[in-house]
């Protein structure tokens, strides 16, 4: 059957149609956004709905941060696209400037998460035969369990998620599995061949999975020890989201590769990247590795306008002032409907009480309150407010969940 549309769109009518032809590759809630500023979304039947998960952290800096738009519109009138054929005015900046916030030499701009993983498990592999010294197809990558690193064949290949896995074989060899947060086990499967050791400081899609003090640095001792690169995947975690510019500042560590994605966009175009120094990425030559839309002028003008304002330090100083406000919240509700929270900066995993309902029940009480959150696991709702919430929006936001998990 085809339902065509006769009268205004309302969330009924879009929202069946788009599940009539598109794939069921998501499972959204029944909800059909039309428009959004800052912390505020409206729907076709014109309600508003407070956002608390900010496109998994792609929005960090909200919807449509005047900024971020004026640099889009800017850009949107002079070039939008080269290809990596010629080089554009932007380029140099963007990459220049990008660098100087990680701390590194070199950018290697991608446009999904999942490209940039895929370019920092290419390069790990080269750096590995080129400069390490190992053997042909030999080279091992060291992940956690619970990651969740992009869709890829490859990706998905080293997740132990069924749903995400299974169905989707063969995969790609010459990736080693060890529990997250254990250092010890990571630390025994490094071998002469190991050439990275790749994971979130913080597992976001695992729910906001905290890993015990420590664990950073101890991987980043490792790998110096072993002349192993530790590869960050910072697509989530990083960009403000837990209070610090990246995640592995709480344990004031540097990777050798910064995989970035998501919040880098400014919630318009895809830019990821992998940022390191010239000793790694230097192994890649010409016809390597590339993208036609990776760092074109339209994602590199934004992409400049999202380190510029990063490099202020407001939205790391917003996202650990209003962690705290949230933390503070969510720990009161433990108990009360809810079993744990993990909060660092303003990100949160909320473990819901099974005797309440499942994750996904929760959101829609959420939603008809007027707030959007997602779950994850079937019992976790993951909190990431943009960081432009303000604190009275976002303490109405957790007043609604405190309402929600308590029955109120
Ligand atoms: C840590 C991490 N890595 C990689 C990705 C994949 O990013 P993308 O969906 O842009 O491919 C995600 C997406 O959620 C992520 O959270």
């Amino acid at each position: 059957m085809t339902t065509t549309v006769t009268a205004a769109p309302t969330t009924a009518t879009e929202f069946a149609r788009a599940e009539e032809r598109t794939a069921h590759n998501y499972h959204p809630l029944p909800v059909v956004l039309a428009e959004a500023e800052g912390a505020w979304m409206t729907d076709v039947d014109g309600r508003r709905f407070l956002d608390l998960l900010a496109g998994y952290s792609a929005l960090n800096f909200g919807h449509s941060h005047p900024a971020l738009i004026e640099a889009a519109h800017e850009q949107l009138d002079k070039m939008t696209l080269t290809s990596r054929a010629f080089v554009h005015d932007q380029f140099a900046d963007f990459c220049a400037e990008l660098g100087d916030l990680c701390g590194k030499d070199l950018v290697l701009p991608m446009n999904t998460g999942a490209e940039a993983v895929e370019t920092a498990i290419k390069v790990a592999r080269k750096w590995g035969y080129e400069v390490k010294g190992v053997p042909a197809d030999q080279a091992k990558i060291i992940v956690a369990s619970g990651n969740f690193h992009g869709r890829t064949t490859t990706i998905v290949g080293f997740s132990d998620d069924p749903v995400a896995r299974d169905g989707f074989g063969p995969f790609t060899p010459g990736f080693v599995t060890v529990p997250y947060g254990d250092l010890a086990a990571l630390e025994a499967a490094i071998d002469a061949n190991t050439v990275a050791v790749l994971v979130e400081p913080i597992q976001g899609e695992g729910g906001v999975v905290i890993p015990p003090e420590g664990y950073l640095r101890g991987i980043r001792e490792a790998c110096t020890r072993e002349n192993v690169l530790f590869a960050a995947d910072e697509i989530q975690s990083g960009l403000g989201r837990t209070g610090r510019t990246f995640a592995c500042d709480h344990e004031d560590v540097v990777p050798d590769i910064y995989i970035l994605g998501k919040a880098l966009g400014g919630g318009i175009v895809p830019v990821s990247a992998i940022v390191a120094d010239r000793d790694i990425l230097g192994v890649l030559k010409p016809g390597q590795h590339g993208s036609t839309f990776g760092g074109n002028p339209l994602a590199c003008a934004v992409g400049r306008k999202v380190v510029g304002m990063l490099a202020t330090g407001e939205f790391q100083r917003r996202g650990e002032e209003l962690g705290v406000l949230m933390r503070e919240r969510l720990e009161a509700m433990v108990g009360h409907g809810v079993l744990a929270v993990r909060v660092r900066g303003l990100w949160a995993g909320v473990d819901i009480d099974p005797a309440v309902g499942t994750g996904r029940q929760v959101c829609e009480a959420l939603m008809a309150r007027g707030v959007l959150v997602k779950d994850t696991h079937g019992s976790t709702i993951r909190l990431a407010p943009p960081l432009v919430v303000s604190a009275e929006d976002l303490g109405w936001g957790l007043d609604q969940l405190a309402a929600v998990v308590t029955g109120g």
